[in-house]
Order: structure tokens, then sequence, then C-alpha cells
């Protein structure tokens, strides 16, 4: 596949098959990802990497906590309390459309709830990744790890393998730290499901992309 081919057929994908991903697999995928650049080589980013019981543990514990609501929501980066006008008319045409592919209703709360929980359960993914940043290096980091995030989603591609990078995850790190041993100053940044895509409408779900005059700025006068 070319460059372009990987970057055409990666989506979010949201309802995974069980089948585990072999370690053989797994091992690859990291080494392709390792080929990223990062702002001086520091590599300023760690991963957590969880399957089977482990995985099931922070399913469980992620979905408990989501469940008593806001008692233990503590990200680390915060989170954007709202968002300007542009933005917001993207994020929300994008999530009323996924909820249209799944045939949920927009006002149909508990329906929308129900979905957004299955973001604890990784969309039922038998592997899931967090993705830890450098403090130090401030959004730089976070740069570095989002370059990252991308190699790891497309070599995925190429594996037969789908991804979801998981912002929600992020929401409660709480159980994510308890799991793994992370060294200071590392920040929790999102979460990222990984396995094979089952054969559901949700992972058909194509969100647009902006017009390229909305891309690129127009060259200034005077
Ligand atoms: C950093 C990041 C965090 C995301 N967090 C979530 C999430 O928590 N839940 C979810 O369902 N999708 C999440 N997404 C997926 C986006 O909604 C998706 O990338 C966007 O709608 C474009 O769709 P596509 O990935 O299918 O091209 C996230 C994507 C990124 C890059």
């Amino acid at each position: 596949m070319t460059a372009a081919d990987l970057l055409a057929r990666r989506r979010s994908i949201r309802a995974f098959r069980p089948d585990p991903v072999p370690a053989d697999v797994l091992d690859r995928l990291l080494a392709a990802a390792q080929e990223a650049p990062s702002w001086s080589n520091t590599q300023p980013y760690r991963l957590g990497l969880a399957h089977g019981a482990l995985r099931d543990r922070l399913a469980d514990e992620l979905t408990a906590a989501f469940d008593r609501g806001s008692v233990d929501l503590a990200p680390e980066i915060p989170l954007p309390l709202s968002y300007p006008p542009e933005l917001q008319r993207r994020r929300q045409a994008t999530g009323y459309g996924l909820y249209e592919t799944l045939g949920i209703a927009r006002q149909d709360h508990a329906a929308r709830h129900a979905q957004m929980r299955r973001n604890f359960t990784f969309f039922d993914a038998p592997v899931v990744l967090f993705l830890f940043a450098h403090e130090a290096l401030g959004q730089y980091a976070a740069l570095d790890a989002g370059v990252f995030l991308q190699s790891l989603m497309l070599a995925a591609v190429d594996e037969g393998l789908g991804t979801c990078a998981e912002g929600a995850l992020a929401m409660y790190p709480g159980p994510i730290r308890r799991c793994f041993d992370v060294p200071e100053g590392y920040k929790l940044l999102c979460g990222l499901s990984l396995g094979y895509p089952a054969d559901d409408r949700v992972n058909g779900f194509r969100p647009a992309r902006k017009a390229p005059d909305e891309l690129l700025l127009p060259v200034a006068t005077g």
C-alpha cells in the first residue's frame, strides 16, 4: 500500500472482533511506529500496553469510574472547556454523523450515554494502549506523541488492524496509573484501542474533512 492508501484506509474503528492480536504483530507495529520523528529525537512519550486479564481489569475499572461520574474525573492535561464556533461546528457535525450512522436519535440521551460508555470497554478491542507525554516539553511533547500515534495507526492498517484514538480514556487516569509504573513527569494524553475491525455499520462512518480553502491560509494583503 502507498502512504496515500494507508491514510485513506485509516478510519476510527468503534467495533472490534474479539480475536487476539499476535505478539509478533504487536512487536512489528511498535517497531514501525518507532521510526516516527520527534523534537531533537527526544522521543518524549511512553506507552502502556494492555491485553488479556490486564485489559479486562482496566475495562472494568474505567467503566466503573465513568459510571461514578465526575467523582473520578481527573485529566492530567486539561480538557477543553468550550470550543470556538468554527471548531464546535465540526465537532457537532461529527457527533451527529456518528449517532446517525448508529441509528441513535439526537434526543435519545440514554443511547448516547451507552455509546459513550463503550469508550471504556475499548469498543471490545482486545488490546489497548495508553500514551503518556513528558511535561518538560510541553505542547511539543504532545506534538511528538501525535506523530507517533498516527505512525502506529497507519502501521496497524498495514497489518489489517483497526484503531481508535481515545481521548476519553484520559479522563480517568487513576486505574491506568495503578496498572503501570509511570516515570515522573509523564502525563496521560490518550488511549488507543487496537484489534481486528468487526463487520459493523459504525466502522463505515466517514466524517467529512474541511475544504482546501478552509485549510490553506489566504496570503495576507498589504
Ligand atoms: C487525540 C484523539 C482523541 C480521540 N478521542 C476519541 C474518543 O475518545 N472516542 C472516540 O470515539 N473517538 C475519538 N477520536 C476519534 C475522532 O473522533 C476521529 O479521529 C475523527 O472523528 C475523524 O474520524 P476518522 O478517525 O474516522 O477519520 C479521537 C481522535 C484523536 C486524534
